[in-house]
């Protein structure tokens, strides 16, 4: 399976925040909010990733993320000319996708809860349709809306409908067959000059192939489109971290956890954030891993215990 984050848009409800800088590179809390998603995607174990932004934006993202070797995956890059809605993610990145499976995640969006890492790899494996991840808010008419039946199986589904017929949100991650391709380049714009995911969606739940997965009250999704809403995310983050000790979506962490790198090179990674306090904990991530014995170092990559070195099904 291959991934894409989308991370375009013009960051118009950020301004002036986002007036020379991409919304998905502001921090959120200690780390820049594209890593949030990025990790997702690690953690469903996918390593071949294509990174769609903005002409103006995609050279920063570059900067950041580099070709992705460090991590052990592969990064690409693709533009976004102007903001033609998320569905052309899978016309931009048809070649990226070739004839398999493709998960997208939304640049802005952040996940966080446990087991998540071992529900996506459940699913990664044999996507076929749709699979839409659903998570109750209070305020659905500012997202796509889903309704399923007990099995799971997507009924209706509609972008921000004034009447919302479910509190489920369709959150930003998404699994697609291959015939997304083909789907998204038979769409139309909608109303506001958009590809809509959600007409993807529809034409899915037409086909009778669309799923939808509750992500469900004990987790966390965020997004971050406002000023409130950032500055929500960041105190969160902060909040967790510094109750655990642990840092959600470090890169390097996961990188290593999956078994993607080793750790003396995540050590090296830590090593060249400086004196952070973000490096600092990649480096005694990386100690704490390469000085544990061979019966933990296994068990770090095997399962979900979580003493430190365990597999995170969270991170
Ligand atoms: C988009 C999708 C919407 C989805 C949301 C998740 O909305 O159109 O269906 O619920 O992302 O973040 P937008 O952020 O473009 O308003």
């Amino acid at each position: 399976m291959k991934g894409i984050i989308l991370a375009g848009g013009n960051g118009t409800r950020l301004h002036p925040i986002t007036l020379a800088v991409s919304k998905q590179l502001l921090p959120v809390y200690d780390k820049p909010m594209v890593y949030y998603p990025l990790s997702v995607l690690m953690l469903a174990g996918i390593r071949d990733i294509l990174v769609i932004s903005s002409p103006r934006d995609l050279p920063q993202f570059r900067k950041v993320l580099g070709d992705g070797s460090s991590l052990g995956i592969g990064l690409s890059y693709a533009e976004q000319a102007r903001p033609g809605g998320l569905a052309e993610a899978f016309t931009i990145g048809a070649d990226h996708i070739g004839d398999g499976s493709v998960a997208l995640v939304l640049g802005d969006n952040i996940f966080h809860g446990p087991g998540f890492s071992l529900l996506l790899q459940e699913h990664t494996p044999h996507t076929d349709g749709a699979l839409l991840f659903g998570y109750p808010v209070r305020d659905p008419e500012r997202y796509g809306v889903g309704e399923a039946d007990e099995e799971g199986r997507l009924l209706s589904i509609e972008e921000k409908p004034a009447r919302p017929r479910s509190n489920r949100a369709i959150t930003g991650l998404y699994f697609y067959d291959n015939d997304v391709i083909g789907i998204a380049r038979g769409l139309r714009p909608s109303a506001r000059g958009e590809l809509e995911i959600t007409d993807v969606n529809k034409e899915y739940l037409a086909r009778d192939k669309a799923r939808l997965v509750d992500l469900g009250r004990g987790f966390t999704w965020l997004d971050t489109g406002t000023h409130d809403s950032l500055l929500d995310a960041g105190q969160y983050i902060q909040t967790l971290e510094h109750r655990q000790g642990l840092r959600i979506a470090c890169i390097e962490e996961v990188a290593l956890r999956m078994g993607f790198i080793d750790a003396e090179q995540c050590f090296r990674l830590g090593e060249r954030l400086g004196g952070s306090g973000y490096g600092q904990y990649v480096m005694e991530i990386a100690r704490s891993l390469r000085d544990a014995g061979p019966q933990e170092r296994a068990g770090s990559l095997a399962g979900p215990r979580y003493g430190g070195l365990a597999l995170p099904t969270t991170v």
